[in-house]
């Protein structure tokens, strides 16, 4: 008979989410033996943000530990022996290959069944392989994405075998796109760019706020060609690639490949037993989702984003942190028979590579004016954007600002100030945020 084990919480998903989700349990109360971690994963929870940024840049010997949760807010690292002395099963290197949220079950792919009495779903995102844009890949070494550890260390393992003077072609023009080159720059190799938009992270950036960034690239030595696709690759004998083959016909060298063409919530194993909407598992203020007793954290959900009255879903780590936090929130109030608010978030997306690192908060709707510097030569740059809808300032960017300032930037999203006109924004820059 199959091994079976039961539960009173059932995380899936040992990621950023999960492992937030596990401290929130341990903060309102947690009995030892009530609540198992599953995830596919080798190790316990990290700051996965890490993997493109400290981790894959930290050469031949990197270290994940002083990234795993709470790493990300400050807080105590969850080691493997933090979950020992809670209580908590931390299930790892294990994939739930089915869940029957009727029946309160799970399986594992090593035949493992546990039951819950309430699960949260925190499976996250999976890359999109080039292969669903019709592109042949699957054959050809020297090839990768990152999305998970393993994906991290063979990556970092790849990008010191071919640094001296490597080429290595990047597909992507996105998060990874950016953090990936710098890191390969960082690491000598030659890199290029590729990716179809006009500018690059054109899902955020105005092409004011890209041609900073594209020019800092170029200072740096990394080229970009824009408004391109990659349709196919040639390969030496070993089957490894040599070459990136372009729509426009131009062949690029590529000792190796990586890609980041967007990500994809993993929901598979729930498809027609919950709701779904824009690709994610439906849920309502609280997370919890069209089953009872089951929630949907981080990446997989999509909430009712209050601020802007409509359902979105949320591909960044501070919304699965806050989400997670704030769910097991809500599942220990329906217990004792309280209730917690709405969750009300702020979109905050941020990044790091090179000497660069920018915060974003709000929405990037509606016209958009540039302040300050953004002269990519400067060598300590801080200049943002702030966008307004409706005759009131919406999101605001900031490059290369200070903890204070970028607090005054978040204060900006939050409230919405009215603004006479772009004019005024233009000439007062910052400090109309610092001064709000
Ligand atoms: P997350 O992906 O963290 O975790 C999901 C977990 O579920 C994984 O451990 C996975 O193995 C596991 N799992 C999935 N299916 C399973 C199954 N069937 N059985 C068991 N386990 C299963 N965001 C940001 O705001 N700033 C940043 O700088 C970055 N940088 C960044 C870099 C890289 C390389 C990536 C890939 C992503 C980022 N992000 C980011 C995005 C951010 O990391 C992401 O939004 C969060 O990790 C989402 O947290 P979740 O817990 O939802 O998923
Ligand atoms: P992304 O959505 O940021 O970028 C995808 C990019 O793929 C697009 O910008 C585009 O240039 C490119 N693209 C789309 N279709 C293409 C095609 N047919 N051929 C070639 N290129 C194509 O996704 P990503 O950079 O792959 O990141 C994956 C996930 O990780 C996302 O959820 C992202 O939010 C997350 N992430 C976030 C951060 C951060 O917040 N700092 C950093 C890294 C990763």
């Amino acid at each position: 008979m199959a091994d079976e084990k039961s539960y009173k919480y059932v995380i899936v998903g040992g990621g950023v989410a999960g492992g937030y989700a596990a401290r929130e349990f341990t903060n309102q109360g947690l009995k030892p033996g009530e609540l198992a971690i599953i995830s596919k994963e080798p190790v316990p929870p990290f700051e996965r943000p890490e993997l493109s940024k400290v981790y894959i840049d930290s050469g031949a010997n990197p270290t994940l530990a002083k990234h795993y949760v709470c790493a990300g807010t400050g807080g105590e690292r969850q080691y493997p022996k933090w979950y020992k002395d809670k209580g908590i099963d931390l299930i790892l290197s294990t994939e739930i290959v089915k869940a029957d949220l009727a029946s309160k079950t799970l399986v594992s792919d090593d035949g493992q069944i546990f039951k819950y009495q309430t699960l949260l779903i925190a499976t996250g995102s999976t890359f999109v392989r080039l292969s669903e844009f019709g592109i042949q890949e699957a054959d050809i070494k020297n090839i990768f994405y990152l999305r998970e550890i393993e994906d991290s260390d063979e990556l970092a393992l790849a990008m010191e075998i071919y640094k001296k003077g490597g080429k290595t072609v990047v597909i992507g023009g996105g998060y990874l796109g950016l953090e990936l080159s710098a890191a390969l720059r960082a690491n000598n190799h030659e890199v290029t760019m590729i990716f179809p938009e006009p500018w690059i992270m054109h899902q955020l950036f105005t092409a004011e706020m890209a041609s900073f960034y594209e020019g800092y690239y170029a200072n740096k030595g990394i080229k970009i060609i824009k408004g391109t696709l990659a349709t196919g690759f040639n390969t030496n004998s070993n089957g490894e690639v040599t070459e990136v083959k372009l729509d426009d016909g131009r062949i690029l060298e590529a000792g190796m490949v990586v890609v980041g063409v967007g990500g994809r919530p993993v929901t598979s194993l729930f498809k027609g037993q919950v709701v779904e909407e824009k690709g994610g598992i439906k849920t309502d203020a609280l997370f919890k989702t069209s089953v009872p007793n089951v929630y949907a954290l981080g990446d997989v959900a999509t909430f009712p984003m209050k601020i802007y009255g409509e359902m979105r879903r949320v591909e960044h780590a501070d919304h699965a942190r806050k989400s997670a936090v704030h769910a097991v929130k809500a599942i220990k109030a329906v217990e004792e028979g309280r209730t917690v608010p709405d969750y009300d978030y702020l979109p905050y997306f941020y990044s790091r590579f090179f000497d660069l690192s920018w915060e974003f908060y709000g929405d990037n709707v509606g016209e958009t004016i540039l302040f300050g510097d953004n002269d990519p030569k400067n060598s300590k740059p801080k200049f943002g954007t702030y966008w307004v809808k409706d005759g009131r300032v919406v999101g605001v960017f900031l490059e290369g600002g200070t903890s204070e300032e970028n607090k005054a930037i978040a204060n900006v999203a939050r409230a919405q100030p009215s603004v006479e006109s772009l004019d005024v924004l233009s000439k007062e820059g910052l400090s109309f945020a610092t001064n709000l």
